[in-house]
């Protein structure tokens, strides 16, 4: 993968997955700008990459905020000149809009909040990119949605539905644009090990070792592992792969879980 003359953005690149994936965008010869509304976060990640003779900014943007979304937008292209890979990844709760909850005693300030965050940031973010990839004659959306967008969490309803919801934009936004050269994909993580999946695990004795247990592969996946999914899914390795929701779960979600199976 060479993405030589090439820029893209990442949201949410201060920590985890996003932080991979600037990097390994970067590595690979492109030029990225690093979004998170983590501002010093994103710094130190854009500051990594140019210490090792990459090409990257930082921005301060909180996806949930329209002016923000433009704004790193016109960001690459000022910067960089051009807009050729957007990666919406962004996710996460300020603890003032409260815990998730099952569905009736969910409050609409955290179901608005999660959309927000999750689903609108990338409608918002792929209007503003559009145009720019139109212009250019082409381009690669990524969005991170997540096994939980496939499948039911109980607990999750607000989750569930954001990635869900992001999976189907995703194709629709791949019929739409094909014909511009402009690709659309998700990726599907399983868990994987970042600061968000390791606040939980801090707090739940027994936790991480449950999740694992459900992992074929017998661990959880690497941020590292994630970038390579999403890296692909930029490249032109990926060419003729558009609409498509791509899991990396370590086998998580194939077991169909048949009680027949769990006697032998
Ligand atoms: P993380 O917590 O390490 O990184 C998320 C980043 O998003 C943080 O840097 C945070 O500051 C930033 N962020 C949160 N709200 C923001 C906002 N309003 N504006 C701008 N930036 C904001 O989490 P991780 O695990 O790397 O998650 C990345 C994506 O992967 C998320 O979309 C998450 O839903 C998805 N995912 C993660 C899984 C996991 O097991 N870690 C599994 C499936 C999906």
């Amino acid at each position: 993968m060479n993405f030589s003359g090439k820029a893209g953005l990442v949201t949410g690149s201060g920590s985890g997955i996003g932080a991979a994936v600037a990097q390994g965008y970067a590595q690979r010869g492109g030029a990225v700008v690093v979004a998170d509304f983590n501002e010093r976060n994103a710094q130190k990640i854009a500051a990594g990459i140019v210490d090792r003779g990459g090409r990257a900014v930082a921005v301060k943007a909180d996806v949930t905020k329209l002016e923000d979304i433009e704004r790193m937008i016109a960001i690459a292209t000022d910067t960089f000149g051009r807009l050729d890979f957007l990666h919406n990844n962004a996710y996460g709760f300020p603890p003032k809009v409260g815990a998730p909850a099952r569905i009736a005693e969910m409050t609409d300030m955290f179901w608005e909040y999660g959309l927000n965050v999750g689903l609108t940031s990338c409608f918002r973010a792929a209007r503003a990119a559009i145009p720019i990839m139109q212009r250019q004659g082409g381009g690669s959306i990524v969005n991170t949605a997540s096994i939980s967008g496939l499948f039911a969490d109980p607990g999750s309803a607000c989750y569930n539905a954001v990635k869900a919801g992001l999976i189907n934009f995703t194709r629709t936004l791949a019929c739409e644009y094909g014909a511009d050269g402009i690709r659309a994909n998700c990726v599907c993580p399983g868990v994987i090990d970042t600061p968000m999946t390791g606040g939980a695990f801090n707090l739940v004795p027994g936790m991480r070792d449950a999740a694992i247990a459900q992992v074929p592969l017998g661990r959880l996946g690497t941020p590292q592992e994630m970038a390579n999914v999403v890296l692909f899914l930029a490249s032109d390795l990926a060419s003729f792969v558009t609409g498509a929701a791509y899991v990396a779960d370590g086998g998580q979600t194939v077991d169909s879980g048949n009680v027949f199976s769990k006697f032998k």
